[in-house]
């Protein structure tokens, strides 16, 4: 497939990281990587960016928040009122903290996962399924891909006034230049260019079927624009270039007869704890504990 898609790039010398994508709706870009390591790879240096929607009642909805500098926060008050501090799924909550103490009066909302893993924060509501929510059901819809049966969930959520789809980590694409050559090769690997990534995919064993309802729920709102968590680009637009962006992004749930899913799920099963979670064990042994050691001990002698 010819994939040479129109990505609108990242403007330069943005202030304090807030770009408007659309009419009532911007990116906060993170002015630092975060690191982080997936399944069987190295740690990279992951771009990401937050999602600020504003409701007709100048309500601001913020999903996936960035770090909150106090420029930032001047730039964010004379968006609106910040009244809604989302988590899409149970990786992304660093910073809810910080804006819950800044907004007392905003509602956190947690994704299936987070609520165990945060005890620190007072959640107002947990997504569990997709009922429309009564505090933004008319301007934000939403989708969770995901089971209990699976070990990541992520909610999607949609913006129908500016027909804004935004993903978080289902699907990913860095900038391999910002990558030395061991990382440009597992991050292949890993499939983390505009794909879902590897990591991702085994983690949805045995509810793939649920997965592609939630997908056909995306295609059926049409969406004009996409925005990733982890791109090196702004956004992506056009009805159709979205359509081809997604199909190809999650090719991996294309429908397959069910005796060959039961048996790949099986296949799976048993890769994730053979095979998968001895190699990520033995990867992080040497790559943060043994290397750092011999590392420490040849320098003393030599200059490395
Ligand atoms: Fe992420």
């Amino acid at each position: 497939m010819n994939f040479n898609l129109n990505f609108r790039p990242i403007q330069r010398n943005i202030k304090n990281g807030l770009i408007e994508v659309a009419p009532n709706i911007w990116t906060i870009e993170a002015k630092e990587c975060i690191c982080y390591r997936p399944p069987m790879q190295p740690r990279y240096p992951y771009t990401y960016r937050a999602i600020v929607i504003r409701l007709k009642n100048n309500s601001l909805f913020v999903l996936s928040p960035t770090p909150l500098t106090p420029e930032l926060r001047t730039d964010i008050d004379r968006l609106g009122n910040v009244k809604f501090i989302v988590s899409p799924n149970h990786i992304h909550h660093l910073h809810m903290g910080d804006w819950s103490k800044a907004y007392p009066e905003a509602f956190l909302y947690a994704s299936p996962r987070l609520p165990p893993k945060r005890k620190d924060l007072n959640f107002h509501k947990t997504l569990k399924s997709n009922i429309l929510e009564p505090e933004w059901a008319d301007e934000i819809d939403w989708c969770i891909f995901g089971t209990s049966q699976g070990l990541l969930d992520e909610i999607v959520f949609f913006h129908p006034s500016s027909g804004t789809v935004i993903f978080t980590d289902l699907i990913m694409d860095f900038d391999p230049a910002n990558f030395n050559n061991l990382s440009k090769v597992t991050t292949r690997w890993n499939q983390m260019y505009k794909h879902t990534p590897l990591g991702i995919q085994l983690a949805h064993i045995f509810d793939r079927a649920a997965l592609r309802a939630a997908l056909n729920t995306v295609y059926h709102w049409q969406p004009e624009r996409i925005i990733i968590a982890h791109s090196p680009w702004l956004c992506l637009e056009g009805k159709e270039e979205v359509k081809k962006f997604l199909e190809k992004a999650f090719d991996w749930l294309n429908p397959v007869p069910i005796i060959i899913e039961t048996v790949m799920s099986l296949i799976r099963f048993i890769a994730v704890f053979l095979v998968i979670l001895p190699i990520h064990f033995l990867i992080v042994l040497f790559a943060d504990i043994i290397y750092p050691k011999v590392k420490k001990n040849l320098s003393k002698y030599f200059v490395i």
